[in-house]
């Protein structure tokens, strides 16, 4: 049997939004038509059709070569099915969200944790949770619509969709991107007895560690609640050896909330809130990204949480990833190129020109390697970088390579 046609667009009722001009107009980008991408994703990839070394895995780990994280899945997939069937608060929690949150809360040093489907639904959830007004039936209300929120410029996406709607200038202030001194003049300015700022910890354009302690004294001062995305950097600083001990232990001692994503270290999907048990208690209603969609599938809870304590006692799986990424780092540096200040696992190696850098991405497929670019309008016109994740399963001689490649280029490019 042959399929049936595709219906005809529609496409005169949709002209209003435009989308065939702007894809359009974007066709020498293929973003909007994702490559399909064969086998599993690690330090190398096969993109249609082509094998490329990878510098775009935000699961940089590599834990197939230390933790049986797949057959965690399969057994998890065998003794809990792999659907929650339906909202958490009509059915109840699997037992492995209840492990999972338990775990989340322990490691973020937090009373209780509350797991969503990513790590995005987290953070839109917890700026509804935090502003919105709700009456039960009970008698029950919740007035939290006076609620002001100061965020680090440069939060993710998801912070600032959850802000949408509520007025900027009115709840919603920004801060200059990592700058203590701009939060404390916005705070002064705000003034409001119900306060929320929140900021991340390794920001993902340009890989910096936002000043937590300062940020989290700022707080304190104003009597503000703190909020840390901590997506970049879970499970991955914290021990006294690696970089960003102090702003970990910050996280950790004195952040009010912590927002953490499974997609990164830990390389599975899936987020979570931590925090004040009633507050997170709350959240199982307030949130709305809790109770109106499915939470993580049971197996990959599972496996988080076995991934989870797996890093947890062997620190020696991301102490090896870390000096892997930094001497790369350092070599990019004596070769003269520069990448923005700072001791985190990414690496943005600004180009400024947006068609230099766009031109870089096309020669680096060319040549065998998938490197991101960020271009406008992803960051200012000409602010264009290259943001890489080194993998934990490269081999020095393609970061070698990598590197002699990028040093060409640059030359020509006159850069
Ligand atoms: C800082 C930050 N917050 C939130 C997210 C969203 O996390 P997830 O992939 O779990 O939805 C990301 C991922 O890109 C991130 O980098």
């Amino acid at each position: 049997m042959t399929a049936s046609p595709a219906p005809a667009p529609s496409v005169d009722r949709l002209a209003p939004w435009a989308f065939a001009a702007f894809v359009e107009a974007n066709t020498h980008d293929t973003q909007y038509r994702p490559p399909v991408v064969d086998g599993p994703i690690g330090p190398t990839i096969v993109r249609n059709g082509r094998e490329l070394v990878n510098f775009a895995s935000i699961s940089f780990l590599d834990l197939e070569r230390h933790i049986p994280v797949r057959r965690h899945f399969a057994e998890g997939a065998l003794a809990h099915g792999l659907s929650t069937s339906g909202s958490r608060m009509t059915q109840g929690i699997c037992r492995p969200h209840q492990v999972l949150e338990e775990t989340i809360a322990r490691r973020t040093g937090k009373e209780r944790a509350i797991s969503f489907a990513t790590g995005l639904l987290a953070n839109i959830g917890f700026v509804h949770a935090m502003s919105s007004s709700a009456q039960f039936d009970t008698g029950i209300e919740v007035r939290n619509n006076d609620t002001v929120f100061v965020v680090d410029r440069d939060v993710h996406w998801s912070i600032w969709k959850g802000l949408e709607g509520l007025g900027y200038g009115r709840r919603v202030h920004a801060f200059r991107h990592n700058d203590v001194a701009d939060l404390g003049v916005v705070l002064e300015r705000v003034r409001t007895r119900k306060t929320v700022v929140i900021a991340e910890s390794i920001y993902s354009a340009d890989g910096t560690m936002g000043p937590i302690v300062e940020i989290l004294d700022a707080c304190d001062r104003h009597g503000a609640i703190s909020m840390i995305d901590d997506a970049n950097g879970f499970m991955v600083y914290g021990p006294e050896n690696r970089p960003y001990a102090r702003e970990a232990a910050a996280i950790r001692e004195r952040a009010d909330f912590v927002m953490v994503s499974l997609s990164k270290a830990i390389g599975l999907e899936g987020g979570a809130l931590a925090g004040p048990a009633a507050a997170i208690d709350a959240f199982e209603l307030l949130s709305g990204t809790s109770m109106f969609t499915a939470a993580i599938q049971p197996p990959t809870a599972h496996a988080a949480e076995r991934t989870i304590e797996a890093l947890a006692a062997d620190p020696t799986i991301v102490d090896d990833y870390l000096a892997h990424a930094a001497r790369l780092r350092r070599q990019i540096h004596e070769a003269g190129t520069p990448t923005t200040p700072t001791e985190s696992y990414m690496l943005s190696m600004p180009i400024g020109n947006d068609a230099a850098a766009l031109q870089m991405r096309e020669w680096f497929v060319e040549d065998g390697y998938l490197v991101p670019v960020f271009s406008y309008p992803a960051v200012a016109r000409n602010q264009a970088l290259l943001r890489l994740f080194p993998h934990a399963g490269h081999t020095e001689e393609q970061m070698d390579a990598f590197l002699r490649t990028l040093l060409t280029y640059r030359r020509r490019l006159g850069l």
